[in-house]
Formats: C-alpha cells, sequence, structure tokens
C-alpha cells in the first residue's frame, strides 16, 4: 500500500512572531508529517495504557456505552484501545496526517478503524449516526482559540450523543500555570525520558509549548489555556446536566495540583431541583492520557 500520499513537512512555519498565532484552524499546520511520526515512533503505547489504568474504560462500562465516537483520534491510541476493550469505535479527527497514522496503527494492531475526517464545528456533517459516549483526549480542547468554536465545538459533540450520552474531555491544569507563572513552568516527560514538553510562552489566550525529542528536534503546539471552572460552566451552558471533574497525579503525584483534569459531563436530565450541576471527585485513582 502505497504509505500516504500526503506532504511530508518536517518543519512547522509560525511566520516571524509566533505567538500572535492562535487561531482555531492552525492545528492541521501544526501537525506536520515530521511531529506526527516523531510523536508516534517516541510514545510507548504500552506505558501509555499502563500510566492511564482502566479509568475510561471504568468510567465508560459503568455507564452501559457501546458505541464510542473519539472525536480527537490522534495517532489511534485510544480507538485501539477502546476497541480491544470490546466498544464499537468510530475514530474522527481533523487532521489528515493524524488519521492516516491513527488508520496504519490500526491495521499493525489487527483493526480496520472507522475513520472520518471531520473538524469539531461541523462534526455532524461529517459524522452520522448517534453514539452513547464521546470522547475527546489528550488535552485535545485546548486547540480551539475562541469561544465560539469551543461552544460549536461542544454543542456539535453534545449533538451526536444519544440522550443519556457522556462527553468525557480532559485538558491539562492551565489554571496552576496562569496564576502561578513561572514556578508551574516545569518540563513533563511522557512515557519515559523521550518526549521533552515544555512551556515557553504563557498568558491569558495563549500556551505555547515545546516539544524536544532525543535526536534534539523540535515542535511547537500553541493552545488556548482553558481555565478548569470554565470548560465547566461551557459543558453547562451548552445543555450537559451534570459535569464530573476527576483531578489526575500525573508525573509529580500533587494532590493539590494535579496537571490534568478529566471531565465527564453527562446529557441524562435529574429531575430534581436541588441535583448538583458540577461535582469535583477529587482524584481520580490512576493518570489519563499524557498527551498534548
Ligand atoms: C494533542 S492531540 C491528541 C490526540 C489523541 N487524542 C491522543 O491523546 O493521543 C490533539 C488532536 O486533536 C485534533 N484536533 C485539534 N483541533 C481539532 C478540530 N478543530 N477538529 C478536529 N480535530 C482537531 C488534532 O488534529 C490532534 O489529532
Amino acid at each position: 500500500m502505497n504509505s500516504s500520499p500526503l506532504p511530508k513537512e518536517t518543519e512547522q512555519d509560525y511566520g516571524s512572531n509566533p505567538t500572535k498565532v492562535r487561531h482555531t484552524d492552525k492545528y492541521k499546520s501544526e501537525y506536520i508529517h515530521g511531529f506526527v511520526e516523531k510523536w508516534d515512533e517516541l510514545i510507548d503505547w504500552q506505558a501509555r495504557a499502563e500510566s492511564e489504568g482502566s479509568f475510561f474504560i471504568d468510567e465508560l462500562r459503568k455507564r452501559g456505552v457501546k458505541r464510542i465516537l473519539d472525536v480527537a483520534a490522534g495517532t489511534g491510541f485510544h480507538s485501539v484501545r477502546l476497541l480491544e476493550a470490546g466498544f464499537d469505535v468510530v475514530s474522527a479527527d481533523g487532521s489528515p496526517h493524524m488519521l492516516a497514522k491513527a488508520f496504519q496503527n490500526g491495521t499493525e494492531h489487527g483493526h480496520i478503524l472507522s475513520t472520518v475526517q471531520a473538524d469539531w464545528r461541523w462534526l455532524n456533517r461529517d459524522v452520522h449516526g448517534k453514539f452513547d459516549a464521546v470522547i475527546c483526549l489528550g488535552n485535545s480542547f485546548t486547540h480551539l482559540h475562541s469561544e465560539r468554536d469551543r461552544r460549536k465545538a461542544l454543542a456539535e459533540f453534545y449533538a451526536a450523543l444519544r440522550h443519556d450520552g457522556v462527553l468525557i474531555l480532559d485538558q491539562r491544569n492551565y489554571d496552576s500555570m496562569l496564576d502561578d507563572g513561572f514556578s508551574s513552568k516545569h518540563t513533563y516527560y511522557y512515557c519515559g525520558d523521550n518526549v521533552k514538553a515544555e512551556p515557553e510562552h504563557v498568558d491569558d489566550g495563549l500556551a505555547r509549548f515545546r516539544y524536544t525529542f532525543p535526536d534534539g528536534s523540535s515542535y511547537n503546539l500553541n493552545m488556548f489555556p482553558l481555565r478548569k471552572a470554565y470548560v465547566e460552566n461551557l459543558m453547562q451552558e451548552v445543555g450537559f446536566q451534570q459535569v464530573h471533574t476527576y483531578a489526575d497525579f500525573q508525573e509529580t503525584y500533587r494532590t493539590e495540583n494535579p496537571d490534568f483534569y478529566i471531565h465527564i459531563a453527562e446529557k441524562h436530565y435529574h429531575n430534581e431541583p436541588d441535583h448538583p450541576v458540577i461535582v469535583d471527585e477529587g482524584n481520580a485513582p490512576r493518570k489519563p492520557a499524557g498527551q498534548d
């Protein structure tokens, strides 16, 4: 099979003023061939699965989920894991490089992934049918740079769900980065020492990270620093009836200042006046997907 008709760029282009690049469409030219290949080569899926544990699988099973839409499939890690756990999975992503890699990884694990190239803002134009769960993992939602795009994407996720479906979305803990400034700008390592991630620039509208690989090559991602309470409120405003937020321990195992949050937003309507809308669940037993 012809491996890929896609361009094989190895250099990202942020122009002369990289910290001014703050628009949602940028993600497509951030995940270029070189970055995707390097990332996938160096992230050990086994180590990632072990560090994440069965948290997502347990939460999905607990809710009787059968059909899942992985809207940020990336290189396919969660799609493959969930297929192997017996779920029915559709893998979507807006990046052609990511989807191509996910498909290739799927076949290498003995699966033909059901893939759809779809941008979240127009998700239901390209993905049809209803799902018991939508997952948006690996700090992906941070790629949306305007509130309008975030609302639209969440509304599309909501619409893709069955009447009692659930959205699982994780995010980096940007509150500590925004509030504590440089002191919280520590280096993050993923699944061993292969990928080093460091914030290069953080302000209210941008978290620019640099990813450095053992061969010295480096790539960037320009992301929007999502505050935890902001995401919870947005989910509620688009119609989710209850949002449970879990905190992980991540690499540092700090309970009061976790690296990641996981939001589980339920569509199910509880017809009781004092039913809590936003619930902090404390710490999840294991760390979640450590990628962004
Ligand atoms: C940080 S990666 C995470 C991939 C995967 N979930 C993981 O954990 O390994 C973020 C993914 O979100 C996708 N993405 C970002 N913005 C998107 C959008 N507006 N629509 C669809 N996909 C998007 C990117 O193409 C990329 O594959």
